[in-house]
């Protein structure tokens, strides 16, 4: 039996083929399950096991939609339009995770109707959170191909660039319920304000290099360490020096904001060295190179990118983050 029998398998490309990059992709939203029922069987969840769950699903929904999001600038800075064949995949194992991150959440309050009606509305963080999941689901749920004929390509773009104001009421739902572990909703803010700055300088239709690598990576850093320090204000009322002076020095702990440019700058570096090695590559054997960079000709088909860029200039302010 041929894996062409399934042509919507999680491993397979858009003709049906098996594709190692999207059974990675696949396979690396598995791996969180599988180590979190290692957890809950192996006893080891913690005094709260329900409470646990809520909080590596809800980290995991982040980072994979975090992930799905970092595919366009990292396709654009390396020029290797191949790396949009995982970005529906990741896109919805953010979903995914954030299913199960409800699931638990209703499990931890016996999935009574009334209670969970009444905790949405009266906690602002679980509204946002709610508002966020709905944005998600509509996303998956027109995630096809089939969607994306239905809608017709500006329609459809349009719905999926709601993704960016998803990930910033994200942030402010993992802020506003956050409580003692500071360097997850840290690091999570820094990476995502240094995609969201790589977003803005697509939107400028900005030629995307070390330039951006270099802004992206500072203000991954200012993202976090401004994260952790609004949060310890905000909820101690304490002077912020000490947490300030340990954003700056690596020296006692390595701090979230640190972490965050290590990702940032690691990720920027990878794409940039891919696109020299490629750009090496075509150089030898003359070809033309598939690269984001130079405007497409009318017609022309950059390896099945032509249907996305270039993007057609912006008119309104708002859609910076659409
Ligand atoms: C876009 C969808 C969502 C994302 C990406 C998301 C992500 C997160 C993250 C990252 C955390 C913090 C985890 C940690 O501290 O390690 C969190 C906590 C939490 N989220 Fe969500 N969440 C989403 C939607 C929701 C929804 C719809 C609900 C329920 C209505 C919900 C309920 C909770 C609860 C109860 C907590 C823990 C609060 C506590 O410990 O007091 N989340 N979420």
């Amino acid at each position: 039996m041929s894996l062409h029998l399934f042509p919507s398998a999680p491993w397979s490309d858009r003709a049906g083929r098996f594709s190692a990059a999207r059974a990675l992709a696949f396979a690396a939203a598995l791996v969180p399950g599988i180590l979190l029922l290692t957890r809950w069987v192996g006893d080891d969840l913690g005094a709260r096991p329900l409470a646990e769950a809520i909080h590596v699903s809800g980290d995991w929904a982040m980072r994979f939609v975090l992930t799905a999001i970092a595919v366009t600038p990292l396709a654009r800075l390396s020029g290797a339009a191949k790396l949009f064949a995982v970005r529906r995949t990741l896109g919805l194992a953010g979903f995914a995770w954030a299913a199960v991150h409800v699931v638990f959440w209703a499990a931890d309050l016996g999935f009574d109707p009334a209670t969970l009606a009444f905790e949405a509305a009266v906690r602002p963080y679980l509204t946002l959170g709610l508002v966020g999941f709905l944005g998600l689901a509509a996303m998956a749920a027109t995630s096809s191909d089939g969607m994306v004929r239905r809608l017709g390509t500006e329609r459809w773009k349009r719905l999926h660039g709601l993704v960016h104001p998803i990930v910033i009421l994200a942030l402010v739902h993992l802020t506003l319920q956050s409580k003692l572990d500071l360097a997850q909703g840290a690091l999570l803010t820094g990476l995502a304000v240094g995609g969201l700055t790589l977003r803005v300088a697509i939107f400028h239709r900005l030629r995307l290099g070390w330039g951006a690598v270099v802004a992206a990576t500072v203000a991954a850093f200012l993202g976090a360490a401004g994260w952790e320090t609004l949060w310890f204000a905000l909820k101690t009322g304490r002077d912020v020096g000490p947490i300030v002076a340990a954003n700056l020095s690596a020296a006692a702990r390595i701090a979230p904001s640190w972490w965050a440019v290590g990702i940032t700058l690691g990720l920027g570096c990878a794409a940039m060295a891919s696109k020299s090695a490629s750009g090496r590559r075509h150089d030898q054997g003359s070809a033309r190179r598939p690269s984001f960079e130079r405007p497409l000709q009318g017609g022309e088909d950059d390896k099945g990118t032509a249907r996305l860029y270039p993007m057609p200039p912006p008119r309104r302010w708002f859609e910076i983050i659409l």
